[in-house]
């Protein structure tokens, strides 16, 4: 079969190498996909303009469309794609909501009794005071939409918490989240779901700062491990039955088509497992992870999805014990101060690892890579224990030249910690 894959970045990169590995896949078309998937021979790139002339390039081309980024769930794509009747892995723009507007996931989550922190939905300052005055645990301030890592607040008093919340009003405009801050360590619980039916894509403790100790920063992502070390069979069994299933459930009751990935964002708290964010997509740099650990007829499985017949319920599919490392190059300065012209090469010397590219290009006359994006590649390696992964991982990365760039030196250390 001939299979889209929408997206630019190193998570597109090791979708499409994830893909190429199925037997039923004939070739795989990137849009507009990165030079870094040259290797794959399987792969062509295909940029495109709009929604309009993707379903017309698609159209008796390719059977199954797999998304990257939730863009192209927010934009439209998918739907477009869907009404052509192309299977998409991605949900229509109104249960991708789960992801895009907060104020419906956190309706969502009330509504279905799902456990999460204790929120409150506002409009206005009167409102903002009220809530603040009934709850005066709030710490967390989020705005509703998309708005580029910048908006939501952590704050540390009472005071600082309602200033964030006025100037999100100001910033953002209404509807806000407030939320009491919970304490545990976080995890990422990932599933594939027609709808109906789901499996299990494992777990990933991503780490989100930008310097070693979790701190720094926030940035989109400077390293994964999967699946999450502080995931117990036990907690596992807690998370499907008190979060997993209620929330497929709660998706078919409120007759939300939803197929494709759904990652669970969870704050393992004192008081079990309790939900933070969804997403509605894989993470990056959480796909490049779970993925290379992935063993199994990729394309097979989302097409069954994509067409609502998963079989499997719950079940997790084709992971083996192993573990994987996947620790992000970015450009030096990031994601605050970036460096121009960073310098990765030697990609010849590298002996266990995988390199997957963030959107870059290569000018014919040079071997060098020109990145577009703060985060250059994701190098990932598994081994059978967290502890090889890693090793192989960081060793890969020592054997690169490379200049003007930076990288976590704890991701998967026993006490490098992805705790917020
Ligand atoms: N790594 C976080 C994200 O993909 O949203």
């Amino acid at each position: 079969m001939n299979i889209l894959v929408l997206g630019s970045g190193a998570r597109e990169h090791s979708m499409v190498h994830a893909l190429a590995r199925s037997p039923s896949v004939h070739q795989i078309i990137a849009c507009p996909g990165n030079v870094g998937m040259s290797g794959i021979s399987i792969c062509r790139r295909v940029p495109f303009k709009d929604n309009a002339e993707l379903v017309r390039y698609c159209k008796d081309k390719v059977v199954l469309a797999v998304v990257g980024s939730s863009k192209y769930v927010e934009d439209g794509t998918v739907d477009a794609l869907a009404l052509a009747g192309i299977p998409v892995i991605g949900p229509a723009e109104d249960a991708g909501r789960i992801e895009t507007s907060k104020a419906f996931a956190s309706k969502f989550i009330a509504r279905h009794h799902l456990p999460a922190p204790r929120t409150h939905i506002v409009v206005n300052a009167v409102e903002i005071a009220a809530a603040f005055k009934a709850d005066p645990k709030i710490r967390v301030v989020k705005c509703d939409g998309f708005s580029h890592g910048l908006g939501v607040a952590v704050a540390e008093t009472l005071e600082d918490a309602k200033s964030a919340a006025l100037k999100f009003l100001k910033r953002h405009g209404a509807p806000l989240i407030l939320q009491e801050r919970l304490e545990g360590v976080e995890c990422s619980y990932t599933i594939l779901t027609d709808g109906q039916q789901w499996v299990s894509f494992s777990s990933c403790r991503d780490y989100k700062r930008a310097d070693d100790g979790e701190t720094g920063p926030t940035t989109g992502g400077m390293g994964a491990v999967s699946p999450s070390p502080d995931l117990t069979p036990e907690l596992d069994r807690r998370i499907v039955e008190t979060i997993v299933q209620p929330v497929v459930n709660g998706m078919k009751a409120d007759n939300l088509l939803y197929r494709g990935f759904l990652s669970i964002q969870l704050m393992l708290t004192a008081e079990g497992p309790k939900i933070l964010e969804f997403n509605a997509r894989l993470g990056d740099p959480e796909t490049q992870s779970i993925l290379t650990r992935f063993r199994g007829d990729l394309a097979g499985l989302l097409k069954d999805c994509a067409m609502g017949c998963l079989t499997s319920v719950g079940s997790e599919v084709a992971f083996g014990r192993h573990s994987a490392v996947s620790v992000v190059v970015a450009r030096e300065g990031y994601p605050d101060n970036e460096a121009t012209d960073p310098v990765v090469r030697g990609f010849d010397k590298i002996c266990d690892s995988l390199v997957f590219f963030s959107n870059c290009r290569r000018s014919e006359n040079s071997e060098d890579y020109r990145f577009k994006s703060g985060r250059l590649i994701s190098v990932t390696a598994v081994g059978e224990t967290l502890e090889e992964a890693r090793d192989k991982c960081y060793k890969d990365i020592a054997r690169l030249e490379l200049d003007r760039v930076k990288y976590r030196l704890d991701i998967g250390q026993a006490n490098g910690s992805g705790l917020e």
